[in-house]
């Protein structure tokens, strides 16, 4: 794993966001493998900008989300639906049709799934965005998650509907379960692309860095495996590594 340093968020955004308007500048047809939360979007903000100010053309690009909670309609304002139209579907010209999200609205889950696996077998991931939650977990493979897993639906961690309770009006509100592409799907992705800021995700950073077990309860653990993984961290978020990383 590859790990730059970089001053705060606005950074870790603006060097992302290059790296993958590079990367569909070199390669118009890329597959884009992309994530939700607090951690993308300024990333995506910085894509938005770009594709104003230089037409950088997403025409012939796919999409293909990490997750999406179970029982939000893609109009509910805190699905992940919602989030990629209003951070950035609405704005850049990614086909309609060339955009996968899982559906996590429809009565038979376990077809969705199998369905999403199918896609991920057709379409191979050329760059994988990801975050990571404090306790390590990936997309929404929670911690003690087999890494064989593919698609499936998942039990949320009470941890993470805490956390994420801040897109909801309370932590009643926040959905029980959600579908996540495994992480066997998501390490077929090409390229790995974490990013990771402030200092509430520091712990998670220094065991992810610094503690060489491969394990599954701590989910990100696995990208250890890949071999071409880059960590775009911040300052706050690396706060806890002593070990020597590259700055910017
Ligand atoms: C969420 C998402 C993940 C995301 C993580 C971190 O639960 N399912 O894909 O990476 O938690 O979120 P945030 O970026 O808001 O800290």
């Amino acid at each position: 794993m590859n790990v730059i340093k970089v001053k705060n968020k606005e950074e870790m955004s603006q060097l992302a966001a290059k790296h993958i308007i590079k990367k569909v500048t070199d390669a118009p047809h890329s597959v884009l493998g992309l994530a939700t939360g607090s951690t993308p979007k300024e990333t995506y903000k910085e894509l938005v900008k770009d594709y104003i100010r230089n037409g950088t053309d997403y025409s012939l690009v796919k999409t293909i989300n990490l997750d999406e909670y179970v029982g939000l309609s893609s109009e509910n304002k805190s699905s992940y639906h919602y989030f990629m139209k209003k951070h950035l579907f609405g704005y850049l010209n990614i086909k309609e049709n060339n955009r996968y999200i899982p559906n996590g609205e429809t009565e038979d889950l376990k077809e969705v799934c199998l369905q999403y696996d199918q896609l991920i077998e057709k379409m191979v991931v050329d760059l994988q965005l990801l975050g990571i939650g404090r306790n390590g977990h990936i997309g929404f493979n929670e911690p003690g998650t087999s890494f064989n897993t593919k698609t499936h639906v998942v039990k949320l961690a009470h941890a993470t509907r805490q956390s994420n309770s801040r897109f909801f009006n309370s932590i009643d509100e926040v959905p029980t379960h959600a579908i996540t592409m495994g992480i066997s799907s998501i390490l077929k992705s090409k390229e790995i692309l974490l990013l990771v800021s402030g200092s509430h995700k520091a712990p998670a950073m220094k065991h992810l860095i610094e503690n060489e077990a491969i394990d599954v309860q701590f989910p990100a653990s696995a990208l250890k495996k890949h071999h071409h993984v880059t960590i775009i961290a911040d300052c706050e978020a690396l706060s806890l590594v002593s070990s020597y990383v590259g700055e910017n």
